[in-house]
Parts: C-alpha cells; sequence; structure tokens
C-alpha cells in the first residue's frame, strides 16, 4: 500500500496543474512550430499526391498544424484561440521527444537527429519516434479520410523511412488495412467532433480510446529498439507506456495549456547508466518523483496483471466518482507537493 501515494500522485498530477495562464499561448506551441507547413500546399505534390515525410520533424509537425487548424472550428465552443482543442497532446508530446533527444538515432551510428549533425532529422531507430509515428499518421490520415482535411483519402502519401519499411503504413487504404480498430476509434472522435451536441467530456473519451487503441496495437513492433538505449531509458520507455493506459483511463484533458504544465515534469533529455530517481541531480524534484511514479504505476500493473487498470476503469465509469476522484487526487497531490516543498 505504500506504493498508492505515489501511483495516485503521477495520475493527480495530470489535473491540478498550476494553471499559470501564459500571456503568449504561442509560447507553449512546440519548438519550430511557426516555421512548420502549416497548409497541405506547403508539401511537395507528385501526380496530384500530397508527400508527406514524416522522418523530418517540421514535416510531421506541420501535418499536425493543419490537423488542429482544420478541427479548430469545432472547438471553438469550449474557448478561443483553439486552446481547448484536444489533439494539442499530439504536437505537444512530439516536440518534448525532439527536444529531450529522443528522436535521434539511439545507435548513433548516423547523425540523424542530433544538434552537430542533421538535427531535423527523425530516425526510424528511436523507439519513441517509432511509436508517435502511429500517433501521428493514423489520426491524421483518418482525419483526411473524414474529410476534415478538404482533400481525398488517396491524395496523400507518406514516405517510407530508410528501413523496416513493412513496420509502417504509408497511405489511408494501407493503414486502413494493417490497423482497421485504431482507424476506426480515430473515425469515430472525428465523426462525434463534427456532431454540435458532443460534449467535451464525450470527445475526450472517444480520443482516449483511440490513443490508447493506438498504441495497443502498434508498439509491440518495436520492442527491439530498447536494446539502443540505456538501461534507465529503456526503462522509462516502457514504464510510460504503461502510465499511458492510465493517463488515458482518467481522461487527462490534452488541451494546450494542460499538456504543457504536465510535459514540465517529464524528463528533459535522455536518461543515462546511472540515473536513478529520485536521486537524478539534474532534474527537479517533482520530475524525479514522477520518474519514479511511472515506474510504480508499471509495477502495480505488472504485479496485478492490469487488475488495477479494470479497477481505475470501472470506478472512473460510476457516476459522480470520477469528480470526487479527480478532487482527492488534487488533494493528494497539494499534500505531497507542500511536503516536497516543505524538506527542500
Ligand atoms: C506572441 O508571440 C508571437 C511569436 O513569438 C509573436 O509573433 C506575437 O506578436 C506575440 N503576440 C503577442 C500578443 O505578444
Ligand atoms: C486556420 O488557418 C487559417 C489560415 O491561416 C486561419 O485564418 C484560421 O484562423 C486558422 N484556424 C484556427 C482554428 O486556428
Ligand atoms: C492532506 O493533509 C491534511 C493535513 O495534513 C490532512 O488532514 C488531509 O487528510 C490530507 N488529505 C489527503 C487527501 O491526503
Amino acid at each position: 500500500m505504500t506504493f498508492l501515494p505515489f501511483w495516485v500522485f503521477v495520475l493527480a498530477g495530470c489535473f491540478s496543474v498550476s494553471l499559470a495562464e501564459a500571456s503568449n499561448l504561442s509560447d507553449l506551441y512546440p519548438p519550430l512550430w511557426e516555421e512548420s507547413p502549416s497548409q497541405l500546399n506547403d508539401y511537395k505534390v507528385e501526380n496530384g499526391k500530397y508527400i508527406v515525410n514524416p522522418w523530418v520533424y517540421p514535416e510531421r509537425l506541420g501535418a499536425y498544424k493543419i490537423l488542429l487548424n482544420k478541427t479548430g472550428s469545432y472547438f471553438e465552443k469550449f474557448g478561443p484561440e483553439n486552446k481547448l482543442n484536444l489533439l494539442w497532446g499530439l504536437p505537444l508530446q512530439h516536440g518534448w521527444q525532439y527536444t529531450s533527444g529522443r528522436l535521434a538515432d539511439p545507435t548513433q551510428e548516423t547523425d540523424c537527429g542530433y544538434e552537430s549533425g542533421d538535427h531535423l532529422c527523425i530516425s526510424v531507430d528511436s523507439w519513441w519516434a517509432d511509436i508517435n509515428y502511429f500517433l501521428w499518421s493514423l489520426p491524421f490520415l483518418a482525419a483526411v479520410d473524414s474529410g476534415i482535411m478538404g482533400i481525398s483519402s488517396n491524395q496523400v502519401l507518406l514516405s517510407p523511412p530508410a528501413k523496416d519499411q513493412k513496420k509502417f503504413c504509408l497511405s489511408v487504404a494501407a493503414c486502413q488495412s494493417s490497423f482497421p480498430k485504431a482507424m476506426k476509434k480515430w473515425k469515430d472522435f472525428y465523426q462525434h467532433l463534427k456532431v454540435a451536441s458532443s460534449s467535451f467530456e464525450d470527445l475526450l473519451e472517444y480520443l482516449w480510446a483511440a490513443h490508447t487503441s493506438t498504441l495497443e496495437t502498434t508498439h509491440k513492433a518495436f520492442e527491439d529498439r530498447f536494446q539502443y538505449y540505456s538501461k534507465p531509458e529503456a526503462s522509462f520507455g516502457r514504464n510510460w507506456l504503461v502510465s499511458v493506459k492510465y493517463i488515458g483511463a482518467i481522461e487527462f484533458p490534452t488541451t494546450l495549456i494542460k499538456t504543457h504544465e504536465f510535459q514540465k515534469v517529464l524528463p528533459q533529455r535522455m536518461l543515462v547508466d546511472g540515473d536513478k530517481a529520485p536521486f537524478i541531480n539534474d532534474f527537479t524534484e517533482l520530475q524525479n518523483m514522477v520518474l519514479l511514479g511511472l515506474k510504480v504505476v508499471y509495477e502495480v500493473d505488472y504485479y496485478t496483471g492490469s487488475l488495477s487498470l479494470t479497477v481505475m476503469e470501472t470506478l472512473m465509469k460510476v457516476p459522480g466518482a470520477k469528480k470526487e476522484i479527480l478532487k482527492y487526487m488534487e488533494k493528494i497531490l497539494e499534500n505531497a507537493t507542500s511536503k516536497l516543498l516543505g524538506s527542500n
């Protein structure tokens, strides 16, 4: 039971973020947002098809940017300036992967993704880049297929990576046939997005259903990438993957500000041998705690055979319980934070 506070602590971290309103929302955008393509015409066109190269950071980011723009009008009823668009979580995560060096070639055999080399390159050997590929291509292509992007489904092609091409899908039709369940969930999300009566909570539920389904059906193909990583980084990746299911179960609202605040507690660099939370010197105390917490979530999940996830999901479905749980978590976080600060 001593594990519980840590576990709850992490989950609570998602919710009770100090909402210091940014004076300029554009400060919260992922790096190179302004410079990235903002319309499909900014991409290469061949035989009437847009060619997007997801192995170059601004091209991947640009597709997110267009997606955010094209879905913006559906989120207007919840708040201004597109800041409550729930799709913000995706490009912000990708931005964190980029700045923290997680898109670079982990084998270090090429200069792909390194500041001193081809810094915009996204490596196919990066576990993070591969996992993100599907949280990028499926929502993007499902939006195309749902008529949201204003082009027809056969009008966009994705460039293949340098190797392992069979592990990836490169068009609406190919992704549809390889990952029908996840594609359907993304399309369900867009379907509900277009329905005027859909609530913020409804959309959040559909979004997370699509997100977790995508991870579930794609992550196994990239287990081999962990061999290139330090032990702490590989274990962080595994812990993160499991924790995201819990973050999804409590339906973390992936809006611009909340995601931005939440990401501050994630490691700002790759973990190296010898990094051991909560004793990593150049991480804040909160970052250390969260890193430890993610490990605890992973272990609780492992030792309970995911029963803890089922319990969590069941609890969240009890009418009225969700609000109470979140409030309780917020309290625990407040307490934990004040203890942390007090011990400084
Ligand atoms: C916000 O930042 C952007 C980019 O740095 C800049 O172009 C814009 O003028 C700023 N807006 C305000 C209101 O300061
Ligand atoms: C989308 O982009 C167009 C053209 O740049 C712009 O006028 C519009 O305000 C944008 N919509 C949103 C929701 O950002
Ligand atoms: C938070 O701390 C206060 C005072 O120490 C305590 O009364 C309360 O029960 C704690 N709340 C939770 C949720 O742990």
